[in-house]
């Protein structure tokens, strides 16, 4: 993962709320390597994370006041849970337990640190730290989704000896790990700066006749999070779009389509200007072969249409295909990985995402996906159950790694 930190803002903060998991003796470390890496540290310490670690030693190595209650009486007037949002470049959570993640999913603030979580807009990361079997308890799993669904990004806990002398999962991440994410986040990664990536997204329309269209259920939200996390690490986006009611995301040029026809028109005038392309779209396979003029009637007997194939926009690039990454989806119900390794050859591509449509949480419309990307060398990568944020990242690492060879 590329950090640079000269990257950076000066003065990047990161306010840290330490809970009450044994392990919070290693918020010591933490505290410590960030204001090593020049990294401005407020802590919020909860009542359960005092009986760990004592707010002296994080006030000495963070050189900084702790926030400790919601009702401290001091001498500043400021609104400490808002103010400490508004100063969080990124709100960290570490360690997490079951109970903060539990509160902080469903909205509870009765402490400073549950307060500031509500009112941050900054990004939030949360390494939790528990017993294996607390971690693994769907209702805590439940929890964890909900956040992520809300755009919280988890440092996953480790395997190994816990503290009450289980083996699993369950450690903290380790210091280094966390630091990493933090320093990712940071420094918002400007790493596809000056990258011209197209990326389609959504559905197309085949007309029937003046009011009736062939259409699928892609909601468009996965090619619109690629396309948003792109800009934000620097890239010249375009989207083209199918008919969707989403918000062009900042930064990125739209231009919008309704049939499979004109996607193919647009992406193939757009191509030559790129270094990548991600089909994230869902064009139509087929369009009706005579569209009528005027509003078909109804009839009192069976009624048939002939359709006919359209454009597969990917293949078709195939040939024209010079320096461009090239990453398609495949939504697939079944045979995931047969499938898309046969559409990552067929259509000449340097990866594929293949996503089962079918299940809960990774189909259409949701927030939340979970893919196996396969390259063209034959690997196979899985990502995890991540919001489609988290994933468009994953995926651009992938592209990026690709682009700079
Ligand atoms: N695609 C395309 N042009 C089409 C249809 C699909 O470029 N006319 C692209 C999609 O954007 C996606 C990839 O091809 O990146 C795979 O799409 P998918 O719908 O999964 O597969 P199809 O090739 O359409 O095959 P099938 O519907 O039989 O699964």
């Amino acid at each position: 993962m590329n950090t640079n930190h000269a990257d950076m803002k000066k003065t990047a903060c990161v306010v840290l709320g330490v809970t009450g998991s044994i392990a919070a003796y290693k918020a010591a470390d933490l505290v410590s390597t960030l204001i090593k890496r020049g990294i401005d540290v407020r802590t919020i310490l909860t009542a359960s994370g005092a009986q760990f670690i004592t707010p002296l030693t994080l006030k000495t190595l963070s050189r900084a006041p702790v926030a400790l209650e919601q009702f401290a009486h001091s001498s500043s007037t400021d609104v400490e849970h808002i103010e400490l949002a508004k100063q969080a470049d990124v709100l960290l959570i570490a360690p997490a337990t079951a109970n903060f993640i539990g509160k902080a999913a469903n909205g509870i603030a009765d402490d400073l640190l549950l307060s500031t979580f509500l009112a941050v807009t900054s990004p939030i990361l949360i390494a939790p730290a528990m017993n294996s079997k607390m971690l693994t308890n769907p209702v805590v799993q439940r929890n964890i989704s909900v956040l992520r669904g809300r755009g919280c990004e988890f440092i996953e806990p480790e395997e190994g000896l816990l503290a009450c002398g289980d083996i699993g999962r369950g450690r903290l991440a380790p210091i280094e790990m966390i630091v990493r994410s933090v320093m990712n986040v940071l420094s918002l990664k400007q790493d596809l700066l000056g990258k011209r990536i197209l990326v389609t997204a959504g559905p197309t329309r085949e007309a029937i006749d003046p009011v009736r269209f062939i259409s699928n259920r892609s909601s468009g939200k996965m090619g619109f999070a690629i396309a948003k996390a792109a800009a934000k690490r620097g890239a010249r986006v375009t989207l083209i779009a199918g008919p969707v009611h989403l918000e062009t995301p900042t930064g990125v040029e739209r231009i919008n389509i309704v049939s499979c026809e004109q996607m193919r028109n647009a992406v193939e005038a757009e191509f030559n200007n790129s270094d990548a392309l991600i089909m994230a779209a869902a064009p139509a396979d087929y369009k009706v072969e005579a569209v009528s003029n005027q509003k078909l009637k109804k009839q009192n007997s069976s009624f048939s249409m002939t359709m006919l194939p359209t454009t597969d926009i990917l293949k078709s690039l195939a040939c024209c295909k010079k320096h461009q990454v090239i990453m398609g989806f495949a939504a697939e119900t079944e045979f995931l990985e047969q499938n898309a390794k046969a559409k990552l050859l067929n259509k000449n591509l340097d990866f594929i995402a293949a996503n089962d449509v079918s299940a809960k949480n990774t189909g259409f419309e949701v927030d939340t996906n979970q893919v196996t990307l396969f390259d063209k060398a034959g690997n196979a990568t899985k990502s995890g159950l991540m919001n489609k944020k988290e994933l468009a990242n994953w995926l651009l690492n992938f592209l990026l790694d690709e682009l700079n060879k």
